[in-house]
């Protein structure tokens, strides 16, 4: 694809030395539609969770960019992801956003594909097409690899991607195991969706932001809101918040590959920061300690797998932002439970996690107001000449590089995992393919 910008000039948007990034990569048509060519189309996209296609026929719907993806289980037992436009017009050959099918039928013309996206049916096959049509090449769209790691499916559209393992390296990894040691192992029915007026990144650095809880969500704390409770007036209240911004306060930052990356309090000042709030029994357990490591037992941040899904591990949750136009993202929330939970205490985790977010949660609404706020604020011709700032603790803080984990960040607040992100993202942006992309990867010692 022809960059609308030179490489050099992709890699300068972001200067991590100063903290700054161009406000054009937000909200500028032209990057917008390179992204969907240079990241979504190349990267493994989360698709769904084993547990939500448990059965040979059984699908979800969703993306990979703009293109609609179907993930089935097909009839020896492996995921499939079509793309779900028929061959012929172009029309959808789903129109459910989960179920269970045998065979896909486009109801235009009636072309019809089984399971693994193989053309099966024709109408008029022999009398309007003479036999001529060659079936064989006119399947349905699929991806180039599709896997899975402890039952988290995801795809890739290119097939000179690295295999699954290999892209969600040590920190996506501790990513999905942070999950998987708690015991949430099932999807919660159902997918909350919303749509928030904003770029799909400003979604997405939100995820290390530790900054602007104590401000953007005061209201929801004004209510009496604590981690999904709410606070009676007149209580002591059972979840005191510290500051954030508290220089005491350790904050680590674990950098991978590719743009992954966990940002977040550590684990022991979050405990006593938060003690109560989250069950962390499971951090006991001696398999934890071999799934996670050192470095995975202490975080209890943000894991994000790049480009765009989001672990909120304390609230045994994921999101998906779906990019739908430079300055609009669908929002896609999935929640996780612990089967050997009893119904009351599953029944508390799906409030807590309905509260917090999507549709019906507070604190999503809070954040969504500011990104659309700030998605505005790149338009404008005059106010693209300045960057954004993302310099907190910029420079401070040594990468810590040994056999006990990925390299991290040890700071106070900051905004380094931001920083890696976008860094990554130019990376993603300047490399016409696979090889290039691998040859730009940044060097995880001595960034920031
Ligand atoms: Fe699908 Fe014609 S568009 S059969
Ligand atoms: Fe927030």
């Amino acid at each position: 694809m022809t960059l609308p910008y030179g490489a050099n000039e992709m890699l300068d948007m972001v200067n991590a030395e100063t903290g700054t990034v161009d406000r054009r990569i937000y909200s500028d048509k032209d990057i917008y539609e390179l992204e969907l060519e240079q990241i979504f189309a190349r990267a493994w996209n989360f698709m769904c969770h084993d547990s939500q296609i448990p059965n040979l026929g059984d699908f979800f719907m969703t993306f990979i960019g703009e293109d609609r993806v179907i993930c089935v289980r097909d009839n020896d037992g492996n995921p499939q992801v079509l793309v779900n436009s028929c061959r012929h017009r172009g029309n959808a050959i789903c129109r459910a956003e989960e179920g269970h099918a045998t065979s896909f039928m486009c109801t235009y013309h009636g072309w019809t594909y089984d399971l693994k996206g193989s053309l099966v049916g024709v109408p008029g096959f022999k009398e309007v097409y003479h036999e001529e049509l060659d079936r064989e090449n006119w399947g349905l769209i699929s991806a180039g690899k599709v896997d899975s790691y402890k039952g988290w499916i995801f795809a890739t559209m290119d097939r000179e991607a690295p295999d699954l393992y290999d892209y969600l390296g040590e920190v996506g990894r501790i990513g999905i195991n942070l999950m998987v040691a708690r015991g949430d192992v099932l999807q919660v029915q159902g997918i909350q969706k919303s749509t928030i007026n904003c770029n799909w990144k400003f979604a997405v650095d939100n995820v290390w932001d530790y900054y602007h809880g104590s401000l953007t969500h005061a209201s929801a704390g004004m209510a009496g809101w604590r981690a999904g409770f709410i606070v009676k007036p007149g209580l002591p209240d059972p979840f005191p918040r510290t500051n954030l911004n508290n220089a005491e306060v350790r904050y680590t930052s674990v950098l991978g590959d590719y743009g992954h990356t966990i940002g977040g309090p550590s684990y022991s000042d979050s405990g006593q920061l938060r003690a109560g709030m989250v069950d962390h029994s499971w951090r006991e357990k001696p398999e934890s300690r071999s799934l996670l490591g050192e470095v995975g037992m202490r975080a209890n941040g943000h894991p994000h797998i790049f480009p765009n899904l989001w672990i909120m591990q304390g609230f045994s949750k994921v999101a998906v932002r779906l990019p739908k136009g430079p300055t609009t993202t669908e929002i896609w929330w999935y929640g996780f439970y612990n089967p050997e939970h009893d119904e009351e205490t599953r029944a508390n985790l799906v409030k807590r996690q309905l509260r917090h977010d999507g549709p019906a949660g507070v604190f999503e609404q809070d954040d969504g107001e500011n990104w659309g706020e700030s998605t505005t604020g790149t338009k404008g011709k005059i106010a693209q000449r300045y960057p954004l700032n993302y310099s907190m603790n910029v420079g401070r803080g040594e990468v810590v590089s040994d056999e006990t984990g990925p390299p991290r960040i040890d700071t106070s607040n900051n905004e380094h995992s931001q920083l890696w992100f976008y860094q990554n993202w130019t990376v993603w942006m300047a490399s016409d393919s696979w090889q290039d992309l691998e040859a730009r990867q940044l060097p995880l010692e001595g960034s920031r």
